[in-house]
């Protein structure tokens, strides 16, 4: 138990942030045959702050932040929930139609659409985007400088001639993309300016499996998600046995991520010049220098190991799996 240190955070000095980029991205996701998982999953997201939710079993728009409900205008909800009701409709022609093209019969298929679109508060620059997956692969994506479909996949080649022939529809996906689409981004940042324009400091702690496991400096509840976290020694970053994690969400609306760093080649009087750096935009940096007995292990605290390991698989659960196929894909792509 003493080896457990809680570390509270000096608040250090907020600004309020300057010139920011913010984003709108639509997740659809449908799937067949994949077991206790909706066949049709839509999730809308501000600044990656989810703000609707749709499944199949619902069948309604639903505002997953308070502030979403203040959005009452032309009855913002009751359209919203239509236009879901029929893209799931079209979702499942689309898997249909995959599953063709690559002759497949049953089995367990998934057909994804991301669009959306990141505008430059201070440039006014705004770009859009719209990409297909089937299977955790790209299908069809835009290319929005030449507003062309094009396919990675030849199974894909059919749909990109039906789309790009489609002036009518070429015309309003482009004038969503780099119109609708960000005049609803201003609106929604509008409405959220109070919960979306803030700053949350983490808490960080240091976490160790076993004493020759790495040690992962973790950080958690932290907002906006632009930030950045590193190992650093004498003043320098280190980059040797280091693995950066990704920015995961919380389900509060904050977020995590943890970087470990393997100090088994490091002579033990050597590890306390280890300090870990978090970075936030408009924030002084969050600075932990590596002290033994800050390191929270699972050899004297194996409950608090697990319920973070828990909470954090919880929160892959509920977001990831919706969009993390298209997270590995986009990391895969060249
Ligand atoms: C939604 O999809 C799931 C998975 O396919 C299915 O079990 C469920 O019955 C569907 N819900 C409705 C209301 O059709
Ligand atoms: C909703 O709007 C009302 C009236 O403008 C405002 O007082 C309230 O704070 C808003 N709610 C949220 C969660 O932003
Ligand atoms: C599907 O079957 C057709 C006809 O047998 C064949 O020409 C085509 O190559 C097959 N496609 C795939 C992806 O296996």
């Amino acid at each position: 138990d003493k080896m457990i240190t809680f570390v509270f955070l000096p608040l250090l000095g907020i600004h309020s942030t300057a010139a920011v980029t913010h984003s709108l991205k639509y997740f659809y996701t449908g799937s067949s045959n994949v077991q206790k998982f909706p066949e049709f999953v839509a999730v809308g997201l501000v600044d990656d702050v989810q703000i609707i939710y749709y499944d199949n079993n619902t069948k309604r728009c639903e505002p997953k932040q308070d502030w979403m409900k203040n959005i009452t205008e032309d009855g913002y909800w009751k359209r919203q929930t239509q236009g879901l009701i029929r893209t799931q409709q079209i979702f499942k022609d689309d898997i249909e139609t995959a599953k063709s093209r690559f002759n497949q019969t049953g089995g367990v298929h998934i057909f994804q659409r991301m669009y959306g679109c990141e505008w430059d508060d201070e440039t006014e620059e705004v770009t859009g985007y719209d990409q297909c997956g089937y299977d955790g692969e790209d299908f069809v994506s835009l290319n929005i400088k030449t507003n062309t479909w094009i396919a990675p996949k030849q199974q894909a080649v059919i749909t990109t001639y039906k789309w790009n022939n489609d002036r009518g529809l070429m015309k309003s996906q482009k004038n969503y993309l780099t119109q609708i689409c960000a005049g609803w981004l201003k609106k929604y940042v509008d409405y959220g300016r109070s919960s979306l324009v803030r700053t949350d400091l983490p808490s960080v702690s240091f976490l160790q499996k076993s004493s020759s496991s790495p040690v992962s400096c973790h950080a958690t509840g932290f907002y906006p998600n632009r930030a950045e976290m590193f190992w650093r020694k004498d003043g320098e970053e280190v980059h040797d046995g280091v693995v950066k994690g990704e920015i995961l969400p919380n389900n509060d609306g904050t977020f995590q991520m943890s970087v470990d760093i393997d100090l088994s080649y490091v002579a033990p009087e050597e590890r306390n010049k280890y300090e870990c750096v978090f970075q936030l935009s408009g924030v002084n940096d969050i600075i932990h220098r590596l002290e033994k007995t800050r390191i929270r292990s699972n050899e004297s605290n194996e409950n608090m190991w697990i319920i973070l390991v828990a909470a954090a698989a919880l929160v892959l659960l509920v977001l990831n799996c919706v969009i993390g196929v298209f997270l590995y894909k986009k990391k895969s792509k060249r």
